[in-house]
């Protein structure tokens, strides 16, 4: 049998963060942890907007215990302030969902001078994991799950020009961050490992979702407007926000996922489907390229995370399934 929401186990007693909770695929996620009875901090940019997501979901489950949280990724003074905020609420956390994310932007830069793309998806993760890291090592169970993307396939570090700053483009841009995401997330497997915590560090994908990202964002973003043309038959070819949802889910629930895994729907080349081992590109398997990016992300946002560097060879897995 597939694995779907009814297999999501008992979440009583634990504390999830999402990011990026009011919208897609992170709201979808927040619902399904909440209705099995776990405490979500939604960490969104918008007051508003969660408020509304809050009461969507309690709409459904009005027993939801849903906290708000402040939070935006595009700039490092937010995250410090979000992060110690959970320390000084809950000083403990058993699940960090990456999940947030913007995709195909105008050329542009963060407050702190990072190109948006990279800033947000990939910088602003990278420091909110490693100031509440911490607080999760000791937590049998506790879990970091990031969502990567398809797109981190055509992905590259360019590490003399992080920014993008000689020649941008959005695409790029994207494929970038995405690549980041997935190099992290096994990074910090890796790290993990060295340090002996009890967390787990995992990745996924949601293949093709109808989500605000792919609809509204593509007519947003598209030259002339032509994604209006294409929005109609999104709804045909993409999954719906529910199914886009399961491989976070299934990342941060299951048993059967392995330390530093990678998952996403497996049909139709992982567009769509139910949850499973996704592919990973060997440019994202490359070791070196993952500590390198581990330290410019260190040396851009300047937090250093309190884990150790793995020796050399030393892994509780790789991705590659
Ligand atoms: N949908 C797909 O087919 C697809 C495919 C591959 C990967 N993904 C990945 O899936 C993740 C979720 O995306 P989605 O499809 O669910 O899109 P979505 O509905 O647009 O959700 C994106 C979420 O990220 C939030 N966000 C954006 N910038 C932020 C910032 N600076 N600080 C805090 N939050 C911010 C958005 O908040 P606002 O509402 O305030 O903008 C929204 O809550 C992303 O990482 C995306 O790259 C999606």
């Amino acid at each position: 049998m597939n694995w779907n929401i009814t297999n999501i186990p008992s979440q009583q007693g634990r504390t999830v963060l999402v990011t990026g909770a009011n919208s897609g695929i992170g709201r979808e996620a927040a619902q399904a942890l909440a209705a099995n009875g776990a405490h979500v901090i939604m960490a969104c940019r918008s007051r508003e907007k969660a408020d509304k997501a809050m009461v969507h979901i309690r709409k459904r489950w009005p027993k939801a215990e849903l906290e708000f949280l402040e939070l935006d990724l595009a700039r490092q003074q937010s995250v410090h302030e979000a992060a110690r905020q959970v320390r000084e609420r809950h000083g403990k956390l058993d699940l960090l969902i990456n999940n947030a994310g913007v995709m195909w932007v105008e050329k542009s830069l963060t407050e702190d001078g990072f190109e948006t793309q990279f800033g947000t998806n990939h910088l602003g993760h990278f420091t909110l994991a490693a100031l509440l890291i911490d607080t999760m090592m000791n937590l049998p169970g506790s879990r970091v799950v990031t969502v990567s993307s398809l797109a981190h396939r055509a992905g590259r570090i360019q590490f003399d020009d992080p920014n993008l700053a000689r020649e941008y483009g959005r695409h790029r841009a994207y494929a970038q961050s995405k690549v980041a995401n997935l190099l992290f997330a096994l990074e910090l497997q890796r790290r993990l490992f060295a340090a002996d915590a009890q967390t787990l560090s995992v990745a996924c994908h949601p293949g093709l979702s109808n989500t605000n990202l792919i609809g509204p964002g593509l007519v947003r973003q598209s030259p002339l407007r032509l994604g209006a043309l294409v929005r109609p038959f999104m709804a045909l070819i993409a999954q719906n926000e529910r199914s886009g949802a399961l491989p976070t889910l299934y990342a941060a629930t299951s048993d059967a996922v392995r330390p530093g895994g990678y998952y996403g729907p497996q049909w139709l080349g992982e567009f769509m489907g139910p949850p499973g081992p996704a592919q990973v590109s060997g440019y994202a398997r490359n070791e070196e390229v993952a500590a390198r990016l581990w330290r410019l992300s260190e040396s851009l946002t300047g937090v250093t995370s309190p884990l150790p560097e793995p020796q050399s060879g030393e892994q509780a897995g790789t991705a590659a399934e």
